[in-house]
C-alpha cells in the first residue's frame, strides 16, 4: 500500500529510521519488496531523475504497481529523490508519487526557501509531502555533483526558520556524510553534535540523512577480486543509524550499497561462468542477494519487525 511518509515518520520518530532505497529496474524492485516483507519493515522507494529517464518515467511506476499487487502486505512511500522544481511538479501532477524531494540546497538561503515553498504549495494541494535540503553534502549522486570545497554542514541556527518559511514536511541535513562510494578519507566523522542541535531547534520534526551507504569492505574486496577497481571506497558505519534515529532522523537514504551488491553479483557470476550469456541466472542471484541486503539494512535501521505496528497506525 502506498502511503505518504507522514504516517511512517509518525510511527518511527525517535525510535528507528525508515530505509529509503533507490531503484532503477525490475530486479531491484522485486528484491526490495521481498527484503522488506521478509524483515517485516515499512520502507520508502526512491526514484531519482536519472531512474525516471533510464527507460521511461512510466516504467518504474508500472513495476511498483505490480509489486504492490504481488506483495499486498507491503507499506511504502514512493518518493522522488533530489528533484529540481520541474521534476517535482511533474511527479506531483502524475498522481503516483506520495512524496517529493526538492533539492535547492545549492541556492542561497532565501532562494532555497522560495523554490521549496512553491513545490510545497503544489504538493500539499494534492496531499503529497515534501522533503527539502539545507546544507550541502559532498560527493556524486547522478546529476548532483558537489565538490568537497562546496559541501557544507547544516547550520542549526537557520534550520527552524527554513522549515517554518518553506513549509516543508521533512528536512535533509548535512552532518558529514556524502553521496557515493568514497565518503571518508580517514575515519568517519558523523556530526551528532550538530544533529542534536538541529533536533533541539526542531523537536519532533522528521530529519533525513542522505549519503548513508556503508560501502562494506568485504563487498569492495569481492568486486575487486572479480575484476573491479574500487580503490579507497569507504562508507558510514551502519551501527550509527540507531543513534541518528534517536536524534530525530526518520529516513536514511541508501543507494550506493545496492549498486555494489549488483556489481558484485554480476562480476562474480560472469567470472565463474565465462561461457554464460543468459541474463536470468545472475538476475535471480541478484534478486535474492538484494533481498537479503535490504533485510539486513532494515535490522540496522530498526525498521525490521515494525510493519504490523505501522498497519495498525494506518488503519487507525
Ligand atoms: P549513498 O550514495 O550513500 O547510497 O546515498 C544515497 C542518497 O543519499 C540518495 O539520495
Amino acid at each position: 500500500m502506498i502511503v505518504t511518509t507522514e504516517k511512517l515518520f509518525e510511527a518511527a520518530y525517535g525510535k528507528y529510521a525508515i530505509g529509503a532505497y533507490n531503484i532503477n529496474n525490475l530486479e531491484q524492485t522485486m528484491g526490495l519488496f521481498r527484503g522488506c516483507i521478509d524483515s517485516k519493515a515499512p520502507f520508502i522507494i526512491q526514484i531519482s531523475k536519472g531512474a525516471r529517464s533510464y527507460t521511461h518515467k512510466n516504467m518504474l511506476e508500472a513495476l511498483i504497481r505490480a509489486a504492490d499487487e504481488i506483495f499486498p502486505e507491503a507499506v511504502f512511500a514512493v518518493h522522488l529523490d533530489h528533484g529540481d522544481e520541474a521534476t517535482c511538479m511533474d511527479c506531483i501532477q502524475s498522481g503516483f508519487y506520495s512524496s517529493v524531494m526538492i533539492d535547492a540546497s545549492h541556492e542561497d538561503f532565501d532562494k532555497n526557501i522560495e523554490i521549496t515553498r512553491r513545490v510545497v504549495e503544489a504538493a500539499h494541494a494534492r496531499g503529497i509531502v515534501v522533503e527539502a535540503e539545507l546544507g550541502q553534502l559532498g560527493g556524486v549522486e547522478e546529476h548532483v555533483q558537489v565538490s568537497e570545497a562546496d559541501a557544507h554542514l547544516t547550520d542549526p541556527e537557520t534550520a527552524k526558520e527554513f522549515v517554518e518559511r518553506s513549509g516543508c514536511d521533512s528536512l535533509a541535513v548535512a552532518i558529514g556524510t556524502s553521496h557515493g562510494a568514497y565518503k571518508f578519507s580517514g575515519s568517519q566523522a558523523l556530526r551528532f553534535d550538530i544533529l542534536s542541535e538541529i533536533q533541539k531547534k526542531l523537536p519532533g520534526f522528521p530529519l533525513v540523512m542522505h549519503g548513508s551507504s556503508s560501502v562494506p569492505q568485504e563487498e569492495v574486496e569481492r568486486i575487486n577480486a572479480a575484476g573491479g577497481q574500487l580503490k579507497g571506497a569507504k562508507g558510514v558505519d551502519a551501527t550509527q543509524f540507531r543513534r541518528a534515529a534517536e536524534l530525530g532522523v526518520t529516513k536514511i537514504n541508501i543507494d550506493t550499497d545496492g549498486r555494489l551488491v549488483w556489481t558484485r553479483v554480476h562480476r562474480e557470476f560472469f567470472k565463474e561462468h565465462p561461457e554464460n550469456f543468459d541474463l536470468r541466472p545472475p538476475g535471480k542471484e541478484f534478486m535474492a542477494a538484494y533481498a537479503k541486503f535490504i533485510a539486513e539494512k532494515n535490522d540496522y535501521l530498526g525498521s525490521a519487525g515494525e510493519l504490523d505496528a505501522v498497519w495498525k497506525l494506518i488503519k487507525g
